[in-house]
């Protein structure tokens, strides 16, 4: 929308520019948040701001700006922007320097963040989506939410020609997440997700929803499981912040739980949809 961030400054959308040898644009060098916004106000904002600062951390990133002064832009870039419900984008870069892979000896950080109007996808959330399987070709530290996203962009891509809402990635047969959001099985009452290690995206959602299984009376194992296992499942879902808890009704050939979501995905459904009301007020727009 219209009021953009850039570094400290609030400035309109048509002023930002970005510089072409920002290591950002050239060599994905930097990372990245999605948080949603409902009812005007950020969902687990904490917890994604402090995921930002630990991907910096990992990528040798000082970021110029602290937790607090972050979130106070945030706010003001939702206020600017009479945001209601839809997400806030925010990236930072090593900034911009003569060409060289190394770092440069002296580069400033770039922040930008916007924010985008994005309903919450109520048919989907009901009736359910389709995913494909593939191979996850992606490096091995995802626990990095990191500017380099082409591993996952063509797995999305390659659901989305077959008309696939996910692609559900694994290496070798174990499942590790989808394209861009965790994957979840149940199977005789209880929860498996991959665990929390460098093949995953640790998922802010992914978080609530395990803390919500005891809420729930869900079992749950962080424990990865096979191609074989998801075949088996008796529910399949993904989250994400934009998807939510989505459930599967079909991944690659194999029909989910006759292809309706089943009662443990609706149930974490309707949990972090409180989860959600409880932070951030009663959810009476759907659209922004
Ligand atoms: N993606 N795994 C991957 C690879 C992701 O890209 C995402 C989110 C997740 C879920 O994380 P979270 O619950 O914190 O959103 C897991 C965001 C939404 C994106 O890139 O647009």
């Amino acid at each position: 929308m219209g009021t953009i961030l850039l570094n400290n400054q609030f400035i309109d959308r048509s002023q930002g520019t970005v510089d072409i040898e920002d290591r950002g644009y050239q060599f994905g060098d930097g990372v990245y948040e999605v948080i949603r916004i409902y009812e005007g106000k950020m969902f687990t904002g904490d917890e994604h701001l402090t995921r930002l600062f630990e991907s910096a951390e990992k990528i040798l990133l000082d970021l110029p700006f602290t937790k607090e002064e972050l979130l106070g832009n945030l706010l003001r870039l939702i206020e600017k922007n009479s945001l209601n419900t839809g997400i806030i984008y925010l990236q930072v870069t090593r900034g911009a320097s003569v060409r060289q892979h190394q770092f440069p000896a002296a580069s400033e950080a770039v922040l930008t963040a916007y924010t985008k109007e994005v309903a919450r996808p109520e048919e989907q959330l009901n009736q359910g989506v389709t995913a494909i399987v593939a191979d996850d070709v992606r490096w091995l530290r995802c626990d990095i939410k990191s500017l380099n996203l082409l591993g996952n962009i063509l797995a999305k891509q390659e659901a989305f020609s077959q008309g696939s809402f996910e692609a559900i990635l694994h290496r070798d047969g174990t499942v590790t997440e989808g394209s861009s959001s965790n994957v979840f099985i149940i199977k005789n009452d209880q929860l498996l997700t991959h665990p929390a290690t460098n093949l995953i995206l640790n998922g802010i959602t992914r978080r609530e929803i395990l803390r919500l299984c005891a809420d729930i009376g869900l079992n749950y194992k962080e424990e990865s499981f096979t191609l074989d296992q998801l075949n088996d499942a008796d529910e399949v879902f993904i989250a994400s912040t934009t998807a939510e808890v989505m459930p599967v009704v079909q991944a690659g050939d194999t029909i989910v739980g006759n292809r309706k979501p089943g009662k443990w995905t609706t149930k974490l459904q309707a949990a972090l949809k409180d989860s959600i009301q409880q932070q951030c007020g009663e959810l009476v727009h759907s659209k922004g």
